[in-house]
């Protein structure tokens, strides 16, 4: 495509996502040289548009992907302009070839932030933490009312949160994405899908509710409560087994008139820390109907800190224990759905009658 043409559909057909072939996919890219990261649905690659602008390509594995995924997320996000959702430029589709391409973010994802390998490291201070959950919030409310179909991400973890030069958090990754008629405020799921440790209880446990928009709600839960406790939240090499599970520890200790501790952290800084748990706990309640929305979640996230209540306790649920997920007819019974553990490894959930087996299925993912 010559470049004067491409610069005229980036700059005057914002609207929809420009076609590349596979060849300028290649070109794009370098020939694939420089590798940003591995998801579950592929390889991201560095590249660089004719005009100069940065782009991030995801090129989609066809072993773990099919068709009509990668046209929703084309479809979906083509439609989808807001300042805290990443934006797809591009895409490509050539016989069983399919990439997306993607604003590039350069200081990548959000838990480079939140667990940093070194104690001491990068850490965002509190005030930007505080911006960033803000940023996701409302990139999440957009999906979900700001469009004119409501969109369920299903994937929302730090990995999906990427930020700019200026640190505004974006919402990506949408393979996951399925789309529903706004008035449809339950839906059932052709597969239990997601990442296990922001997973909803309900996208397991069928006892437990519809599926709806709360699953995001409960997924951003669990990310608030990780940007606070700069931990991850089951995390079993703690040194007191107490504190195993972050969001029970913490719970524990708000019922017992004290705080996180932050060192020598501010006032400011402290009334944002304690907002940002009872909100994150507020979105973590085991019963989807306890949860806010995230327009809610927006305004106790603006509201003063001495509204918020102490909600009730999150109960403690692992998936490995709570009996049979959900198949493709939203019944309980046998059937496989996929979903990816905590390194982004592909799981296949086999439910026999009474038991759910999680089996690894790319063992070799880091
Ligand atoms: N637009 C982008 N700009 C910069 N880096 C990106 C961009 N998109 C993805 N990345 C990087 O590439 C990595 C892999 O992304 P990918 O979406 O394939 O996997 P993931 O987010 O870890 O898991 P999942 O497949 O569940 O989304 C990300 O973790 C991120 O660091
Ligand atoms: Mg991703």
């Amino acid at each position: 495509m010559d470049e004067s043409l491409e610069q005229f559909l980036q700059s005057h057909h914002n609207l929809m996502p420009i076609r590349y072939s596979y060849s300028e996919i290649r070109q794009i890219t370098k020939g694939f040289k420089n590798k940003l990261g591995q998801g579950g649905f592929g390889s991201v690659y560095k590249g660089k548009l004719r005009s100069g602008r940065f782009v991030a390509v995801k090129v989609l594995d066809k072993s773990n992907t099919n068709g009509q995924d990668f046209i929703n997320e084309v479809a979906t996000i083509g439609r989808i302009h807001h300042i805290n959702v990443v934006r797809l430029t591009g895409f490509c589709v050539e016989g069983a070839k399919r990439a997306l391409v993607y604003d590039f973010m350069p200081n990548g994802s959000l838990d480079k932030y939140i667990f940093p390998r070194e104690e001491g490291g990068n850490c965002l201070s509190w005030g930007k933490v505080y911006e960033i959950a803000m940023g996701v919030a409302r990139g999440i409310e957009y999906l979900h009312r700001g469009c004119d179909m409501q969109i369920l991400h299903f994937d929302i973890k730090p990995h999906n949160i990427l930020l700019n030069d200026k640190f505004i958090p974006k919402v990506s990754d949408f393979g996951l994405v399925k789309l529903y008629p706004v008035d449809h405020s339950v839906v059932s799921l052709t597969a239990a899908r997601g990442t296990l440790r922001y997973m909803a209880p309900e996208l397991f446990y069928k006892k437990i509710g519809g599926v709806s928009y709360k699953a995001d709600v409960y997924s951003f839960g669990m990310l608030l409560m990780e940007m606070v406790g700069r931990r991850r939240n089951a995390n079993p090499f703690v040194e007191n087994s107490s504190q195993i599970y972050f969001p029970a520890w913490i719970y524990d200790r708000f019922n017992q008139g004290e705080e996180m501790d932050i060192g020598d952290a501010g006032e400011d800084e402290k009334k944002i820390v304690r907002k940002l748990i009872l909100i994150g706990l507020w979105c973590i309640q085991m019963t989807p109907a306890d949860r806010p929305s995230m327009g809610r979640v927006i305004e106790m996230l603006e509201g003063p800190l001495e509204l918020l209540q102490i909600p009730s306790k999150p109960f403690l649920y692992s998936p490995e224990n709570m009996g049979t997920p959900k198949n493709a007819s939203g019944e309980n019974g046998a059937g496989p759905s996929t979903v990816h553990d905590e390194s982004g490894s592909e799981l296949l959930l086999h439910s026999t009658s009474d038991s759910l087996e999680i089996i690894p299925l790319n063992a070799s993912a880091d």
